[in-house]
């Protein structure tokens, strides 16, 4: 039995290294929504501490893409040791009995669930808050320079936000001490230690206010990170990703949301395109903070009127004049929008289409951001042709640094009707869907808007120069037989001396079924040679795959693959056990947040310890906030080493469903609320982690997995046009762009038909369109039997359902799927074409993967 995991505790290197990284990415993707002045911090300063996150700061969110941090800095010590003294230490310690005593009883309660397992779902439907604690007339220090208040939030898998106060509102404790505080203090900062957007109403409401800092939820070094904004050592340089609206009422979405008893079966997407700043915007609904903003210490221009356009074919570089007006050093951001003509189809008011960012810009200084698009990406979708086509008109260009503050840098007029891609129709059932419409404005966004357009410079485009595909839907399943006698082991597709074909050919149907069904060792690591047959494995001790048995690996040679969770780094239990005999003893769901306080170690001497700590890097939404290319693909370098180190070959994420509303429990774990964001922001993480020959990501979850509370049972019922252009297109973005090597599809249904068994997403949008060559698993369990009080309308998806559309692997799955598959297959309901099509993809996977990534010579 091979361990990778260290046999000693210290700190490598590497995770130092990596921890420093994390810090990077953290403090360039918090976001400062409001300074008076108060920011950066004079230098040793006082600072009165208040709230949950003070002490208790939060590193990332709950689930399956949490991550056991080895330590978490907190916002105490990061201010403290950043050479500020915090004068609220009585406060703070009673705060810490208050909290203990809660999460004592928290964490006693699930303790006495058994087995582990439902101890984890009992902790996603009912994550634990904090409790509360008045700011009492004691807790005011004589000397009031400045008080720091840390509001914290969590959440995540299995379970919606609530809009409630102490969730989505402050809680009325919470409300009352920023009222005292407001009496005492002249300068009050607000820290958010929060995984998405959260009302701010209170920012408008509370004098003295001076100062609210989205600090998110930044990983170990947390503290950290967060004295290098609010010192000022970093320059503040994050924007928001999604937009926090002045109400949650006024996300159109949040009728679905706000439903006492959320509807059980069907959701209609009436907000269509509508979603985020393409609401905000086209309704002209004044938001809180808009989409793409943020403040800096320092201030800058961005050039509009000087923006130098250039056309070279289907691309447009537009090359955007940036100046530091103030007086530090500091980073922008310049977004590119593009308003469509208002034709057949209609558009919303604009939509971010590329975004560059400058370096460290000097007082003074001046530079030149080129942002690039291509032509074909201002196409809209057209159901009636089954096209993408742009509508004549005129495109009006827009630079600015947030989506509520651009000026017109171009403007491109189009004669005729350009057509982009010729497709055929899909989600057709989607088509009953009513939307909302757009009203039609007669005046001005903003004041000087039609001058602006009226004297922009005009882009010239040559046409003949925009390609157009034509896509093809056929798809060869061919059948493969080998008739000989003897093995063909799966070393000799490796070295290329026989084809995967050959290989595929010998299987048997029995064989394929199992190959096409994983396991869950990490759910029941003692029982991992029940499912002996599985060539992938979710686990969380990672290196014990090695040791179990396979049927494929003892006869053809087939070695298993580990995959792992995570968000914002790997999820893996950071320690654990195993006996004299090799048997790993920790359970694996030791790794989900929150399992550290109820599992125990075995108290027995004769076991060996292994540790295996992860870096836990800001959450994917900050990871966004940093509008930073090279930040993204930094993170995804920092997993793709700790998977290298760890031999875990596919790591369960970037996760890409779009932030429809705030309350969405995995928020967190998703980009923004922005398919052009979600997508680059996917590629460049994807980038980082594939660097590393062999190993590979899985984008997830396709598609519309934008809700938790009965994510299992709920169809999205969406228009074609939509989910093209919004819930599909991150995904086509990062596939085209980076190639990630797996897809996980996702719990939910769209139109009638789990995301899992519909061919027409997972073969004709995304293999034949986008263009995706991995292989495609399904979400955990959805071939399961509904638990108590689940049964609604729709049934779970079936197996042979799987296979018949594309998806390729069953995860975990069970000994009942495996059954489905082969009977299915030997009743002729699914054709061995169809089988040997997904098993094709799997095996193609396993060549490829880290065990063989350097001698793979089957392409
Ligand atoms: C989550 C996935 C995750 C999987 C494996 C599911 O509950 O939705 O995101 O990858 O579990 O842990």
């Amino acid at each position: 039995m091979v361990f990778y995991a260290n046999t000693t505790q210290e700190i490598t290197e590497q995770e130092a290294r990596h921890y420093e990284e994390g810090r990077r990415i953290a403090a360039a993707g918090m976001v400062l929504l409001e300074n008076n002045g108060v920011l950066p911090l004079r230098p040793a300063t006082e600072i009165a501490l208040y709230g949950a996150g003070a002490r208790h700061t939060i590193h990332g969110g709950l689930g399956a893409a949490s991550v056991q941090a080895r330590f978490v800095v907190t916002v105490e010590q990061g201010l403290e040791d950043a050479g500020y003294t915090v004068t609220t230490k009585n406060y703070l310690d009673k705060f810490d009995a208050r909290e203990k005593a809660a999460s004592d009883s928290y964490y006693g309660k699930l303790k006495e669930i058994q087995p582990p397992i439902l101890a984890v779902v009992t902790m996603y439907a009912n994550p634990y808050f904090m409790p509360d604690m008045a700011v009492e007339e004691e807790d005011i220090p004589s000397n009031r320079q400045v008080a720091v208040y840390v509001v914290a939030r969590n959440s995540g898998e299995g379970a919606d936000r609530k809009p409630v106060r102490g969730d989505y509102y402050l809680s009325e404790s919470e409300e009352e001490d920023l009222s005292t505080l407001a009496r005492h203090f002249q300068d009050i900062v607000v820290v958010l230690n929060v995984g998405a957007a959260m009302d701010t109403s209170f920012v408008r409401e509370i004098p003295h206010i001076s100062a609210v800092l989205v600090m998110n939820q930044p990983g170990n070094l947390a503290g950290y990170a967060v004295a290098d904004v609010l010192s000022g050592k970093v320059n503040p340089e994050g924007k928001l990703a999604s937009t926090w609206a002045k109400r949650l009422e006024d996300y159109p979405s949040s009728v679905d949301f706000l439903l006492p008893e959320k509807k059980r079966d069907d959701t209609d997407y009436t907000d269509g395109l509508y979603v985020g700043y393409r609401y905000f915007d086209s309704f002209r609904v004044e938001p809180a903070y808009p989409f793409g903003f943020g403040l800096s210490y320092t201030q800058f221009s961005i050039d509009a009127a000087a923006t130098k356009v250039e056309c070279r074919g289907h691309l447009l570089n537009f090359m955007v004049p940036v100046t530091n007006t103030g007086a530090l050093p500091g980073r922008e951001v310049v977004q590119l929008y593009v308003s469509a003509p208002q034709g057949k189809m209609p558009k919303v008011y604009q939509e971010l289409k590329g975004f560059g960012k400058t370096g460290l810009l000097q007082p003074g200084e001046s530079t030149v951001v080129t942002v690039q698009l291509e032509l074909t990406s201002l196409a809209c979708y057209d159901p009636e042709q089954a096209a993408w086509v742009l509508e004549p008109g005129r495109y009006v260009f827009r630079v600015g640094n947030s989506s509520r503050s651009t000026h017109v840098a171009a403007v491109w007029n189009l004669g005729r009707e350009v057509k982009t891609a010729q497709c055929k129709r899909l989600f057709t059932r989607g088509d009953r869907v009513r939307e909302m419409e757009e009203p039609v404005f007669s005046t001005d966004f903003y004041p000087g808007e039609s001058q602006e357009i009226n004297g922009a410079q005009a882009i010239v485009v040559d046409l003949e120069k925009i390609p157009c595909v034509t896509y093809s839907y056929q798809v060869e399943k061919l059948v493969y037989e080998t008739k000989e006698r003897g093995i063909i082991p799966f070393g000799d597709v490796v070295s290329g001396k026989r084809s995967l074909e050959e290989f595929i050919g010998q299987l048997s149907i029995r064989e394929m079924a199992t190959l096409c069904v994983g396991s869950d060792a990490e759910r029941a690591p003692s029982k991992q040679e029940n499912r002996a047959d599985t060539a992938f494995v979710m686990e969380s001790t990672p290196g014990a795959s090695t040791g179990t048995t396979s049927r494929l690996a003892e006869k053809y040679g087939v070695p298993k693959v580990t995959t792992a969770d995570g968000g914002g780094g790997l999820r893996v239990a950071p320690v654990f056990e195993v006996d004299p005999t090799g048997k790993v003893l920790t359970d694996g769901v030791a790794s989900i947040v929150g399992m550290e306080k109820v599992l125990e170690l075995s108290g027995r001497g004769d076991t060996t310890k292994y540790y295996q700590y992860t870096t836990s890097l800001p959450i994917p939404t900050m990871i966004a906030q940093t509008w930073d290319t090279h930040l993204m693909r930094l993170a995804g370098r920092v997993i793709g080493e700790e998977m290298e180190w760890l031999h875990l070959g596919i790591w369960l994420a970037p996760s890409m469903n779009l932030h429809r509303n705030p309350l969405c429990g995995r928020n967190f774990e998703y980009y923004s609320e922005d398919p052009f964001v979600t997508g680059t922001a996917s590629a460049w993480v994807t980038r980082g982690v594939q660097a590393k020959p062999g190993y590979s990501v899985t984008i997830k979850h396709l598609a519309c997995n934008n809700q938790e509370d009965n994510r299992n049972t709920i169809s999205a019922n969406v228009r074609e046009r939509t989910l093209r252009e919004l819930y599909l297109k991150g995904y086509e973005i990062a596939i085209r762009q980076a190639q990630p090597h797996c897809i996980m599809t996702s719990y939910n249904l769209i139109n009638g038909t789990h995301t899992a068994n519909l061919t027409e997403l997972l073969t004709d949008a995304v293999r034949c369109e986008f263009g995706f060559r991995g292989m495609i698993m399904t979400d955990w369990g959805t071939t399961g039997r509904r638990r108590e009080g689940e049964e609604t309308k729709y049934r779970p998806s079936s197996a042979p359902g799987c296979i018949r559309a594309g998806n390729d692997l069953v995860m975990p799955g069970s000994p009942e799927d495996v059954e489905a598959i082969r009977a299915a297959a030997e009743k002729g309901d699914l054709s061995l074409g169809e089988l040997q099509w997904c098993v094709r993809h799997i095996l193609e996977r396993i060549a490829h993967s880290h065990w063989f990534a350097n001698d793979c010579k089957n392409k």
